[in-house]
């Protein structure tokens, strides 16, 4: 009998984690790559060399004549282009590939894209599968992205986007991990993983792309491209983690970002590119600049002109020129003009070509362009079902009263209500490569095939995302008094959240909450789904709804997934991966606050004490929080040892119990405070986790290990240290909802 899908998925999962290994002895050794990139650099000349360091948006050229695209071909012809992203498709890789072996070394072209969350099967947005912090599937969500893309010619995906993102003003969170840095770090090991196997060189793997290269997340005031202003412990604690973990997890290439860091633009900053990145983590791979951002370097005011920026960028070590073209237009004159070592410019080179080598381009330009592999990749049904799974496990529950959910299967009229039910776009999320509708399950199309004959789903659309038009208000509520259950859908459409779109105000946009105020007038029970690429504030929602859940952008599978969290077919166990502020004047608000000199103690007290007078403290929806249609109790917590030395470490168990009624899955987390050191620390850091399935009633003991690495932070002097001293030890079911409790000291 065949396996159910979600396990023939599984196994599919494990054969290739083995075959991928398997394929790693197959891989000439590094030792071999390095005598032919040697070989050929040698054969080249200067304008060769920087050729390669040349990339370029490809749109243009699968489009009508122009001069743009003659210039383009003519470049790649000379050699004078090392990369094209925005080519996609076995058809025109294979075209372009082919003008670029006309030139005199035949050195094929890499091929890139934006892959951020799937090729032709869209997965959840990354903030989304975040919240599922189920580390398996996020690393299969990539793997599938990567066989899709590989598939269709690509070479190398711009992602992981592993940016912390604590500012959900800046509309790039979307494509992060959320506000923390452990789980940030763990996911980026897996989406590496994911999008380039164990070794690179394989058909279903792409060169992954660590970004934005460094602290973009930390953007002031929220606003896209903004300077960056930071501590060195700020930046060495709370945003580089992700990029090192990256590195340890063998991330080929890295992308610059677009801001300054504490004055000097990234793209130029060599204590970033070469002192960090290349010096002390010993990165191999190669840097592209980020679109542009080498030539932005003049109006930052760090750079003169186009030549002084790509001086500076060289030696600050941005390996490659993203479509600002000063490279090609400078470099090889300030060789020339000995303001640039050509040792740096081969080293670049250097960097680039032992990539293409270990793709095995050189062997075959064409492996990754392949028709038939095309057609059979890109219409696996099991791609489908990873997505579909992955949707219902990034979906948080946020509340749920008077057992509104899950829906009962024996309702006679559902009133599916709002502006994104039958919307199939905006299900997509920002950043989509094919963005084919023809390919997404709609909320209205999977709720009303899951709801089946019995129940009859009547859909209305009742107000507008944006607009202050009321008019569809009537029609709504209408169809609210017939039916037993509301289910409204509300959120932002898919252009109001990604890059270069900073809000100011974070509110559910338009009339969304006064629709909601008239149909919950009616006195039926609501049920509210936010579609949405970022945390939004809903607190008229939040007070009165009786269950919400936060459904993201889900992908081509969103509808289906969720109706079948809505059924209940699927247990939600998603845990939010950053703060949701009850108002944009908390920002940031992340879960690592300070206890500060002044902290509030006793609810209401504020008077001189770190507070506001208008609005509490604490966010709306807390890191890590998210519902499940079950219970959980947690008891019984044993440390093994009350103090530890640097070298010893500590266990830490405690018995989790299913309580309620439906099997389930919880996420613990393992929270720590160090009470008193030489550099304040917060009040708790998520330093473990742990994703666990329960059947009703089960219990199982779950084990954590405290080790020094766990205590340790960046003291004054910049040094990684744990400090002797006494911690708390935290297990939370949310960051705010601490179940268990105790102390050990770290002694010298
Ligand atoms: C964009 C983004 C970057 C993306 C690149 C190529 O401006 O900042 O994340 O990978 O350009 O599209």
């Amino acid at each position: 009998m065949p396996l159910p899908s979600s396990k023939r998925l599984f196994f599919s999962f494990l054969l290739l984690s083995v075959s991928a290994s398997a394929f790693a002895q197959q891989q000439p050794s590094s030792a071999a790559i390095e005598q032919k990139v040697t070989t050929l650099l040698q054969q080249m000349t200067l304008e060769e060399k920087v050729g390669q360091l040349n990339q370029y948006s490809g749109r243009e050229l699968t489009g009508p004549a122009s001069n743009r695209k003659n210039d383009l071909l003519n470049s790649i012809r000379s050699g004078q282009v090392g990369s094209m992203l925005n080519v996609k498709g076995v058809k025109d890789t294979r075209d372009i590939q082919a003008e670029a072996l006309k030139s005199r070394l035949k050195i094929p072209l890499l091929f890139s894209l934006d892959v951020i969350h799937g090729y032709k099967t869209v997965f959840p947005v990354p903030l989304a599968e975040a919240a599922s912090w189920d580390m398996a599937a996020i690393r299969l969500s990539a793997h599938v992205a990567a066989k899709e893309a590989a598939a269709s010619g690509i070479h190398w995906t711009f992602a992981p986007m592993v940016d912390v993102g604590r500012d959900p003003r800046w509309g790039r969170v979307m494509e992060g991990a959320g506000e923390d840095t452990y789980l940030g770090s763990q996911i980026a090991k897996a989406r590496v993983l994911g999008f380039q196997g164990e070794k690179l060189g394989g058909t279903d793997a792409v060169l992954a792309c660590a970004k934005h290269f460094a602290a973009y997340g930390a953007a002031i005031a929220g606003r896209d491209y903004n300077a960056v202003d930071l501590s060195p412990q700020q930046l060495w604690e709370t945003y580089l983690p992700p990029f090192k973990a990256a590195v340890e997890a063998g991330a080929a290439t890295f992308m610059n970002s677009f801001n300054t860091l504490n004055g000097i633009p990234a793209t130029g900053n060599s204590y970033l590119q070469r002192d960090i990145l290349k010096g002390q983590w010993q990165f191999s791979g190669f840097v592209v600049s980020d679109w542009g951002s080498i030539g932005e370097m003049v109006p930052w005011g760090y750079a003169q002109n186009p030549a002084d920026a790509a001086q500076k960028a060289i030696t600050a070590g941005s390996d490659m020129d993203m479509e600002s073209d000063a490279y090609h237009q400078n470099l090889a004159q300030s060789v020339k003009a000995s303001k640039v070592e050509v040792a740096q410019v081969d080293d670049a080179v250097r960097r680039i070509l032992r990539k293409k080598f270990e793709l095995g381009l050189f062997d075959d330009p064409y492996k990754f362009s392949d028709l038939k592999r095309e057609q059979k990749v890109l219409n696996d049904p099991q791609n489908r079902v990873a997505a579909r799974q992955m949707a219902q496990k990034s979906m948080v529950l946020l509340k749920n009263e008077k057992n509104a959910l899950p829906l009962s299967k024996q309702l006679r009229k559902i009133a599916l209500i709002g502006p994104l039910a039958q919307s199939k776009r905006d299900l997509d999320g920002g950043w989509t490569v094919l963005a084919d509708t023809t390919e997404i399950v709609s909320i209205y199309e999977g709720l009303t095939k899951r709801a089946g004959t019995n129940t009859q789903v009547s859909y209305v659309k009742g107000c507008a995302v944006t607009g202050d038009s009321r008019q569809g208000f009537v029609a709504a509520v209408e169809a609210a008094k017939q039916a037993d259950v509301v289910v409204l859908t509300v959120g932002e459409t898919w252009e109001m959240t990604g890059e270069a779109k900073s809000r100011t105000d974070i509110h559910l946009p338009g009339v969304q909450e006064e629709l909601f105020k008239a149909l919950k007038a009616t006195g039926k029970p609501v049920v509210v789904v936010v579609l949405a690429g970022r945390p939004l504030i809903f607190n008229t929602i939040a007070d009165s709804a009786d269950a919400i859940l936060y459904a993201w952008w889900p992908g081509s599978e969103g509808g289906n997934a969720l109706a079948n969290v809505l059924y209940g077919d699927y247990n939600p166990a998603g845990k939010l991966p950053a703060s949701f502020p009850r108002a944009v004047g908390q920002i940031p608000i992340p879960y690592t606050q300070y206890s500060t000199g002044r902290p509030v103690t006793k609810p209401g007290q504020i008077k001189y004490k770190s507070a506001y007078i208008d609005e509490l403290n604490t966010p709306r929806y807390a890191f890590g929080y998210g519902l499940s249609y079950t219970t959980f109790r947690y008891a019984d917590l044993k440390i093994s040892r009350p103090t530890m030395t640097a070298a010893e470490s500590i266990q830490v168990q405690f018995t989790l119990t299913n309580t309620g009624k439906a099997a389930g899955e919880e996420v613990v987390q393992l929270y720590l405070r160090d009470l008193v050191a030489s550099v304040v620390r917060p009040l708790k850091e998520l330093k473990d986790f742990q994703k666990v399935m329960l059947k009703p009633g089960e219990s199982k003991i779950i084990t954590f290990t405290i080790s020094k690495e766990k205590l340790a932070f960046y003291n004054q002097q910049l040094a990684w240290v744990a400090e002797p001293g006494d911690f708390n030890l935290m297990i939370g079911s949310t960051s705010d909802d601490i179940r268990l409790e105790g102390k050990f000291a770290l002694v010298p």
